[in-house]
């Protein structure tokens, strides 16, 4: 992600992402989870804005959504404080001692409640803009600080590509050198809270807390079919171990999970604590066209898309 200046304003890109692996190797102390998963940036993203009005009122935030009915209902419109996009920016300016000050226009692409990773890119994006805008000047490192109290997935955001994140997800490893990956991707119509998903894992799996589950299959295997640009195996490879707990909280997982094993792709799977689904696709061609085959089908949102390199 990076900023970029529009006259006295500053806007940048929130990328969505996708989990190609998410391992939930157990819980914490803390109440988190430990983890190790391999995120993906994807070029669906919101936008943010940042401007001045040069009036001296305090800070504010506007939300709009590229269709209402997908998303606005499910968006914290309440008090723009409890949005995180404010609690970023009001973060930073406490952190750093500085007034907070101008107006943020958040346009929302990323569907809420899908496992995408819309709210923690927007927190990610706040607080990049801001530190420009407030002429803070601190390094991604010190932002990254900040942005693991936001919540465990923004400081991956912060980076600028493919990682895998362990840990709460805040400790990341960048990964370069990925293939150009296509996807088509359902939002169904109901969302899910990650808090519910990890609750439920946490009911089903039993783990005793602080003790990590020894990995499996391992991120490495999927890596090594990336690197070597064997989709084919990549999507033999796709694992989500929280997709039993969102399947248990909504029959839509398993819905789309079958849809999408039926479009010729390589492999398919829920996204981080869901509920969207992705397919991994063939070409960008082929994805258009079993988007094109899925719309209007009712099973919510479908869209297609693509790895940022
Ligand atoms: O960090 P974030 O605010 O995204 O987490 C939301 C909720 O998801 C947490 O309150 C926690 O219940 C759960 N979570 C977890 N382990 C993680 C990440 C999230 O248990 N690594």
């Amino acid at each position: 992600m990076v900023p970029y200046r529009v006259g006295s304003a500053w806007e940048v890109n929130a990328p969505a992402k996708l989990n190609l692996y998410l391992d939930v190797l157990g819980p914490r102390a803390d109440g988190f989870h430990d983890l190790e998963t391999l995120m993906v940036p994807v070029r669906t993203c919101d936008q943010l804005r940042w401007s001045d009005p040069g009036d001296g009122s305090a800070l504010s935030l506007r939300i709009r959504a590229h269709r209402s009915r997908d998303s606005l209902p499910k968006l914290n419109l309440g008090p723009s404080a409890e949005n995180l996009v404010s609690r970023a920016a009001e973060r930073l300016a406490k952190v750093a001692g500085v007034e907070p000050r101008g107006s943020f226009d958040l346009f929302k692409r990323i569907p809420v409640q899908s496992g995408m990773g819309g709210g923690s890119s927007d927190a990610a994006a706040a607080l990049l803009l801001a530190n420009e805008a407030w002429e803070i000047g601190y390094s991604r490192e010190r932002l990254a600080a900040i942005a693991v109290e936001l919540g465990s997935d923004v400081p991956f955001f912060l980076g600028q590509g493919a990682a895998v994140c362990r840990g709460r997800g805040e400790r990341i490893a960048p990964v370069s050198r990925l293939p150009k990956l296509h996807f088509v991707v359902i939002q169904p119509p109901v969302g899910l809270s990650t808090a519910d998903v990890f609750g439920q894992w946490k009911q089903q799996a039993k783990a005793p807390v602080g003790q990590s589950i020894p990995n499996r299959t391992g991120v490495d295997d999927l890596l090594e079919s990336l690197f070597r640009g064997r989709l084919a195996e990549v999507g033999n490879r796709l694992v989500n171990r929280l997709e039993l707990a969102a399947a248990t909280l909504t029959p839509w997982i398993e819905k789309l999970r079958l849809t999408l094993g039926r479009c010729g792709s390589y492999g398919q799977l829920m996204t981080g604590s869901g509920s969207a689904c992705f397919a991994l696709m063939r070409s960008a061609s082929h994805a258009r066209s079993v988007a094109g085959q899925f719309s209007g089908m009712g099973l919510g949102r479908v869209f297609v898309t693509s790895s940022c390199l």
